[in-house]
């Protein structure tokens, strides 16, 4: 698949780079002219006035430019360093130096006049720890620690079988984990829609916002063999995941006895979706299971 953390990483990089050499730039003006006469700021100066310990500290620009250096210049450029070197840390840190610029400009917003250079260097802050936020997300999503070979006891117990469907991995590993506990064997649907990337994610939001059924491949397991089925579905829109609602539909009556494993990031339980599942295979009061994700934590909400 595609990966989403890489354009996002350029760009964190491009933004820590552009105000980490800016920081450094402007801090090196203010050390060989303190007057700020280089950059055009000498008559700013009395601003400062109003900010603790002016008449100390702000006489001249040498110790604003040595805090410019340290909150956004340095800072910056060891978070682009890290994010050359793929370092998780420094998606963290570019995120959070977005927040920084913005709290610094802040400061310029109570203590100067509105002007465009302000409001400009707001929004690049703002862009930073933006772009810092979905590289965080890509990061997690990508770095997902999973290995299928780990779970040994899957495929011992014929009578059980785990069915999950899964975009991301997440409802995966936790079928994968479910299966090992009993030893059931495991199927996974397969849609054959596009479900991966971005569009993936817009077009299942399509399905799951009009409840339709997403088409999948055709399940070869004779369903009734099995004792005892566990779905596992992520929540799409508050309800279940488009091809699990299209598998239980073509599952009707086929399924002897059933538990339910409903996946989701927010913290409402989706008890719904169960009986939805319920309804369409024929049983009743089946139990559920509802687990929420966040960054790859999982957190049972329910037994
Ligand atoms: C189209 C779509 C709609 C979603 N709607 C919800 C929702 O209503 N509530 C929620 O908590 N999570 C929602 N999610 C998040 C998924 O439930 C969550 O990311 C799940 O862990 C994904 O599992 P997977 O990696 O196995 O696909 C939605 C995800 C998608 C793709």
């Amino acid at each position: 698949m595609k990966s989403r953390f890489e354009p996002t990483r350029c760009a964190l990089i491009f933004w820590c780079l552009f105000i980490g050499i800016g920081a450094v730039g402007g801090a090196c003006c203010m050390f060989i002219r303190p007057d700020g006469s280089i950059m055009g700021m000498e008559t700013l100066l009395p601003y400062f006035g109003v900010l603790p310990f002016a008449d100390i500290l702000f006489q001249n620009y040498l110790f604003s430019g040595f805090a410019l250096l340290v909150v956004n210049g340095i800072t910056n450029l060891l978070a682009a360093w890290l994010l050359f070197r793929r370092k998780k840390l420094g998606v963290a840190l570019g995120g959070i130096f977005g927040v920084t610029l913005m709290l610094w400009i802040t400061i310029q917003f109570c203590i100067f006049p509105l002007n465009f250079l302000d409001i400009a260097y707001f929004t690049f802050g703002l862009a930073q720890a933006l772009t810092g936020l979905a590289a965080w997300i890509f990061f997690k999503q990508e770095h997902l620690q999973f290995d299928p070979n780990s779970y040994k006891n899957i495929g011992t117990n014929a009578s059980h079988l785990v069915v999950y469907c899964s975009r991301m991995g997440y409802t995966q590993k936790l079928a994968y984990q479910t299966a090992n506990k009993t030893g059931a064997q495991l199927y996974r649907i397969v849609p054959t829609e596009k479900v991966s990337g971005t569009m993936g994610y817009w077009w299942c939001g399509r399905f799951a916002l009009h409840r339709w059924a997403m088409p999948i491949e055709k399940c070869p397991l004779d369903l009734s063999r099995y004792e005892h089925v566990t779905i596992c579905t992520p929540i799409w829109a508050f309800s279940i995941a488009a091809p699990v609602r299209t598998f239980c539909k073509d599952s009707a009556g086929k399924i002897k006895a059933a538990d339910y494993v409903l996946l989701h990031f927010s913290s409402p339980k989706y008890l719904k979706a169960a009986h939805e599942m319920d309804t369409l295979l024929g049983l009743s009061s089946s139990p559920v299971q509802s687990v929420r994700c966040r960054c790859g934590r999982f957190k049972t909400l329910t037994k």
